[in-house]
């Protein structure tokens, strides 16, 4: 079953919890049968108002989607057989779900619809034939897209400029996230009127298109939150419609959400007369309209992309779970019309579920980089998605706890933008069969029998044996990788020949490697030996934040290494650098501070970083640098400024040494305020901090 979008209300595929049946026992009444379907009817809406509620306005789902789906299947069932009992306020009758206090809301020029699905061949082949009887023709032009797994927006753009970001809501009407789209760098502010001239655009028009996060961003996204002792967000589609809805647009700028446009509309009605000529125009237009599209009249071809684009699904960076295919021609869309919900010249061909139930044969331990031990599951295999599954990760303690698993259970498995697949839930009514027992961290390290250790507030077990092999071979695979230095044909089986042969105890022994010593080694020859040591030559050359990322300091990531690069603009400033000076670095807290402090007060570690000196790897950088009329001040921004996206007006700020925060307190220095500017402006006047608005910031940047 595929955990999907509540916004789209989709028909499940397969129901893995069966709802216990109403067995009636005792002979009744029509009448009073009638009755009690609808106290059932009434108790089932109830149940699934509370958990809307939870999910849209609270943002604090309490069951999962799949079984929010059942719940609504059993409902549409009943109602489906009861047709009398049928309520205009029923949760079935409407399109979405309700806006969440704290954003504006507003009307759609006409209504976001959803689509009908087609889960195999013969449904699409049905579609199709229905398009060519109600049009009267029997050759009509499709448009392929991907089907985005994100979440719908509508932008208003008025004189050319991006007037307003409504999010879908119920259909009818929707949230304002103007500001937070504003933050999304596809998102084009303006467009001037020579661009939109070369599009065919006239200055005022609609795009719609699909907010997603994409699979890497989700990924940094929740190794952050866990590190912050956060909940992990599920899936990127539910991080991309969190993140559109979070309150604070510097937040939501750091999150990376991309936009993909697939429609254009004027006054509620289609521009051009074909869509694939909207696509064109937004694409001119400096819109990101997904390259992957397909215009054909051909069934065997739409059929086709359907295929290959199922087999790429993996490797595309974001998620999809289908293809939409729409008529082409926009007057045929008049023609065809709707179904309730849906129009009639579109539908979405939904990919197989990428989940499975399985069982969960025992539970291992992985050790990664930093010592940290990851419950694995080892599963009965299962195919899912084209790929046989043996795996899923268990994150921590407090996930087992959570989804209460037991080595031996049932459990529904899924894969989706974690690189491993994941345990969604033990499945119900196979709960803990006989035979299944708990699972308890290891006290000692399975690879080194060293002391496993859960600090007080943190989520993780740790190995505190700095020797640890497992470590050793992590960070050495980190060093490697393509992000860091780099190191092609540097991979698992190379580091574990390695480490076993002692030819690599750090990372700073990778430069004393030689074709002799490579030789030495199984399965490594003339040729893969020559490689590799051009390939770590070649390393020397990349920059000092790599250089820093490679050292697998705790906390510092990719964005933290560069930031530190960038301020210190040399190894020896950043090793020396005091937790004082290293906060003065944005984005660098205690926490981080902390970690590398403790990082360089081993002697062990300053030792290493002396032979990667002498390796010759980049130690000297770019200070860039930052100008200091803002030095040591604090703005928060809020509202909408005439010409600045926030993004800009942050770098702007940072460039000249100045910090964004994203609310007032007394430590605000300068509140920053367009047009709109909600209780932040409040509060900035009851604190007296002074408030400037762009014309006074740009002042202020000189
Ligand atoms: S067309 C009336 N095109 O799928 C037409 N939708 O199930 C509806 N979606 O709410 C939109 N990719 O959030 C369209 N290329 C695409 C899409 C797409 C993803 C989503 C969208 C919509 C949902 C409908």
């Amino acid at each position: 079953m595929v955990v999907r979008n509540r916004l789209q209300f989709p028909v499940p595929t397969a129901a893995i919890v069966s709802y216990p049946l109403v067995i009636l026992l005792l002979p009744m009444s029509a009448k009073s049968a009638t009755q009690s379907v609808g106290r059932e009817i009434e108790a089932l809406r109830d149940k699934i108002r509370y958990h809307e509620h939870r999910y849209y306005v609270l943002d604090e789902p309490e069951i999962s989607d799949a079984d929010f789906d059942l719940l609504m299947q059993e409902l549409k069932k009943l109602e489906a057989a009861h047709p009398e009992l049928v309520t205009p306020d029923s949760p079935t009758q409407r399109v979405g779900g309700k806006p969440r206090e704290g954003f504006a809301k507003a009307q759609h020029s006409s209504p976001m619809l959803s689509l009908d699905n087609a889960y195999n061949e013969q449904e699409l082949r049905d579609w199709i034939r229905r398009v060519y009887e109600l049009s009267g023709k029997n050759k009509v032009e499709f448009v392929c897209e991907l089907k985005l797994d994100g979440m719908s927006l509508a932008l208003t753009y008025s004189g050319g400029q991006l007037a307003r970001g409504l999010t879908r809501g119920d259909g009818t009407t929707g949230e304002e996230v103007t500001s937070n789209v504003r933050t999304m760098p596809t998102v084009p502010l303006r467009i001037d009127q020579k661009k939109l001239g070369a599009a065919g655009l006239p200055p005022d028009f609609e795009v719609r298109g699909e907010v997603i996060m994409p699979i890497k961003a989700f990924q940094r996204l929740n190794e952050e939150r866990e590190q912050q002792g956060l909940s992990r967000a599920a899936n990127p589609r539910n991080a991309a419609a969190g993140s559109i809805r979070v309150l604070d647009p510097s937040i939501v700028a750091e999150r990376r959400l991309d936009f993909f446009a697939y429609f254009l509309l004027r006054d509620g009605t289609a521009l051009f007369p074909n869509h694939s000529e909207s696509l064109d125009a937004l694409e001119r237009a400096g819109f990101k309209v997904n390259p992957h599209r397909l215009r054909t009249a051909d069934v065997e071809k739409v059929l086709d992309f359907i295929n290959r684009m199922e087999a790429q699904r993996d490797k595309l960076g974001y998620e999809i779970d289908g293809i939409v295919i729409k008529v082409d021609s926009t007057q045929m869309w008049r023609q065809l019309g709707f179904t309730g919900k849906a129009p009639r010249w579109a539908i979405a061909y939904k990919y197989a579920a990428r989940s499975a139930v399985t069982r969960i044969e025992d539970i291992l331990v992985q050790v990664g980089r930093t010592g940290k031990l990851t419950p694995l599951a080892a599963l009965r295999p299962v195919p899912i998605g084209g790929t046989t599954v043996k795996r899923a990760t268990l994150h921590n303690q407090d996930e087992i706890d959570r989804l209460g698993v037991k080595i031996g259970d049932w459990v529904l498995v899924e894969r989706g933008g974690d690189v491993i697949p994941k345990i969604v839930k033990v499945v119900e009514d196979k709960e803990h069969p006989r035979g299944t027992r708990s699972f308890r961290f290891p006290t000692h390290c399975p690879e080194c029998g060293g002391k496993v250790v859960r600090a007080e507030g943190e989520a993780d077990h740790r190995c505190v044996n700095a020797k640890c092999p497992a470590k050793l071979r992590e960070s050495l695979l980190h060093f490697a990788s393509r992000g860091v230095m780099n190191i092609e044909g540097m991979g698992e089986a190379l580091v574990n020949q390695l480490a076993d042969h002692g030819l690599v105890k750090d990372v700073a022994d990778i430069y004393s490697l030689s074709a002799d010593k490579l030789l030495s080694l199984e399965r490594v020859g003339k040729k893969s030996a020559e490689n590799l040591l051009r390939e770590i030559e070649n390393s020397k050359k990349l920059p000092l934040e790599r250089v820093i990322l490679g050292l697998g300091i705790r906390f510092v990531g990719e964005r933290t290494a560069e930031l530190l690069a960038e301020h210190f603009g040399s190894m020896d400033a950043f090793m020396n650098a005091g937790l004082d000076e290293l906060q003065q670095v944005t984005e660098v807290g205690p926490r981080v501070g902390e970690a590398i402090t403790e990082y360089f007060s081993e002697p062990r570690n300053r030792e290493l970083v002396e032979r990667l000196r002498k390796a010759g790897l980049q130690f000297a950088g770019q200070k860039k640098h930052r100008g200091t009329k803002l030095a040591g001040k604090t703005f928060v921004l809020t509202g909408t400024l005439p010409n600045l996206s926030r993004d800009e007006a942050k770098k702007l700020i940072e460039n000249e040494g100045g910090k964004v925060s994203g609310s007032v307190s007394k430590k605000t220095d300068y509140v920053v305020a367009g047009s709109d500017a909600g209780s932040k402006l409040d509060k900035a006047r009851d604190l007296k901090i002074a408030v400037v608005d762009e014309d006074g910031l740009r002042t202020m940047l000189g």
